[in-house]
């Protein structure tokens, strides 16, 4: 499909869930930006470590890119000039704070549509926050992480 989609998110860190997302989105769309959100959460990794990691874990994705935004998502999405917001569904239990966004960002921006991706089932469990809690706990992510990542909770001495 041409055109581009913006896939926002925190990442702290990027999953193996997340990154097999971007992957489905850069065969859908011929330009994918992986967007960084700067404010919100506070995060275990700085948003440079965000986005180092992700860059780092994706080698050979030609089409996809990797940028920060401040600020109101459609607000972003507006400047770039961007349509489509992908975003992924793990079970039926995001499926509600994921449509309350959606409809949000519809009513913030009625011209730019959500799409939601399934990740690979394998993934269907995971997520950062878990991520981290285990690895605080000195558990091993190694199966939920891409290796860029886990030698960065490994400097952290978690993981
Ligand atoms: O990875 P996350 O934490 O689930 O991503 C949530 C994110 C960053 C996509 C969402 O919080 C967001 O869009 N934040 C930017 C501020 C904004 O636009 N808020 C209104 C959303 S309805």
């Amino acid at each position: 499909m041409q055109g581009t989609a913006i896939y926002p998110g925190t990442f702290d860190p990027i999953t193996l869930g997340h990154l097999d997302l971007v992957q489905r989105a850069s065969k859908i769309f011929s330009r994918v930006i992986l967007a960084f959100a700067t404010e919100g959460k506070s995060t275990m990794f700085s948003l440079d470590e965000r986005m180092a990691m992700a860059r780092e874990s994706l080698p050979g994705v030609e089409n996809v890119e990797i940028e920060s935004f401040d600020g109101l998502l459609m607000k972003y999405a507006r400047e770039r000039g961007v349509h489509v917001i992908v975003r992924g569904i793990r079970a039926y239990s995001d499926f509600e704070f994921e449509f309350q966004m959606a409809l949000t960002n519809r009513k913030l921006a009625p011209d730019v549509e959500t799409m939601f991706l399934m990740p690979n089932e394998a993934y269907g469990y995971l997520s950062s926050s878990l991520v981290r809690e285990v690895a605080k706990l000195g558990g091993d992510t190694s199966d939920f992480v891409s290796g860029p990542v886990q030698q960065r909770l490994d400097r952290l001495g978690a993981g």
